[in-house]
């Protein structure tokens, strides 16, 4: 890898972080790498830390230990308002008293840029978030979502190196969050910043992030894509953390290099993995299956494992699909997904019908811890 290569694959560098509050640990030894004009996101469940680690980030906590190098520069002691980062705080924290143009140009006056460049800047920046039109008007008169556009061009008016956004679809209601998580990340993209974003909605940093790390009790336990914390999580935690999912608890009966069956008290058969895991026979582990990744039907399937027969319970809309709640003979109960789509003639499914559950080899992940 050359220089540039890794100035733009380890553009902010989190090493060993870790605060202390009063002996509580509220971010215990993360690591992270993000690259340059990555979409990065915190995700985790109140208290997990990572506003703190955002705000360590900022300048507004300091470290017990660790460090953080962006773009090979250490942030160490630099207070806020001397570190080349910006943060955008979830109420906007917009003057109320001054229009968008103000509000956007506040933070080029205070650094005494000349006046032309201000004007030239504010104007690129609201072209930016299309707000052009309503440059005189102030906050009152603004929509949330324009709101937000005008904390966001005012955050990246003076380019800062890193945006820093804590829950930025926390004000907004939730039909304008999925719109405005299409438009942020747009805008991020053009401006071409990198971003360090920290939310608690597992949708929205599926939506947003190119990356996230999944936080817990200060500690990060996994990062990857939207698509490998989703498809591979690594722990029961992360697994049930992100999107529902069938966790069905078994021992390891025979553990090959290509090959893995599970013996589970909760199914008739045999779980059979079709490659090799990092376990031994004998160990503990978990299955976990997306529900989408189930099928279902009233007749048998003629694979002689990977099936379970049960009764449908429950059933929840979605409009798009259906969730049934399958109740297998031991009592557990196992969640399938049903597309509206895949409404075929002959087999239609209701209450107390009596079904055949069934999925593939690959379809699952084992998990140990
Ligand atoms: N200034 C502080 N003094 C003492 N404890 C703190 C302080 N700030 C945060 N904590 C504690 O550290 C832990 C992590 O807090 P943090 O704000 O980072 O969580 P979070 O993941 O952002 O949660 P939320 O989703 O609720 O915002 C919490 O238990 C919190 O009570
Ligand atoms: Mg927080």
């Amino acid at each position: 890898m050359s220089g540039t290569d890794s100035a733009v694959a380890d553009y902010l560098i989190i090493e060993s972080l870790s605060k202390e509050f009063d002996g509580f640990l509220a971010l215990d030894n993360a690591s992270l790498t993000v690259r340059k004009g990555e979409i990065f996101a915190l995700l985790g469940g109140s208290g997990s830390g990572k506003s703190t680690l955002l705000r360590c980030l900022a300048g507004f906590e300091k470290p017990s230990s660790g460090k953080i190098l962006l773009d090979g520069q250490r942030l160490g002691d630099l207070p806020p308002y001397e570190r080349p980062t910006n943060m955008m705080f979830q109420s906007y924290a917009l003057f109320p008293h001054m229009t968008v143009e103000q509000n956007v140009a506040f933070g080029l006056k205070q650094e005494r840029m000349p006046k032309t460049l201000i004007r030239k800047r504010v104007n690129e920046m609201l072209d930016l978030v299309q707000l052009g039109r309503l440059a005189k008007r102030k906050p009152h008169q603004l929509s949330g979502g324009q709101q937000q556009r005008v904390a966001l061009a005012r955050s990246l008016a003076k380019g800062p190196k890193l945006l820093l956004l804590d829950e930025p679809m926390g004000a907004l209601d939730r039909k304008l969050r999925s719109q405005m998580q299409l438009e942020l990340v747009s805008i991020i993209e053009t401006s071409g910043v990198t971003c360090v974003m920290v939310t608690h909605d597992q949708e929205e940093a599926m939506t947003m992030a190119t990356r996230i790390a999944l936080m817990d009790q200060g500690r990060i336990r996994q990062i990857g894509t939207p698509d490998e914390i989703y498809e591979q999580p690594t722990s029961r935690f992360a697994a049930e953390f992100v999107g529902s999912i069938n966790l069905i608890e078994g021992v390891i009966e025979q553990d090959e290099p290509g090959f893995v069956s599970i013996r589970s008290d909760v199914l008739p058969v045999l779980v059979h993995i079709g490659h090799g895991i990092s376990g031994f026979e004998g160990q503990e582990v978990a299955f976990a299956l997306r529900p989408e990744k189930m099928r279902i039907s009233k007749c048998e399937p003629e694979q002689p494992h990977n099936k379970a027969k049960g009764v449908i319970e429950d059933i929840a809309y979605f409009g798009s699909h259906s969730v049934f709640h399958v109740r297998l003979p031991s009592g557990y109960k196992l969640l399938v997904n049903f597309t509206n789509q895949q409404r075929w003639a002959s087999e239609d499914f209701t209450w107390n019908d009596q079904v055949w559950l069934f999925w593939k080899n690959d379809d699952g992940v084992v998990l140990t811890v």
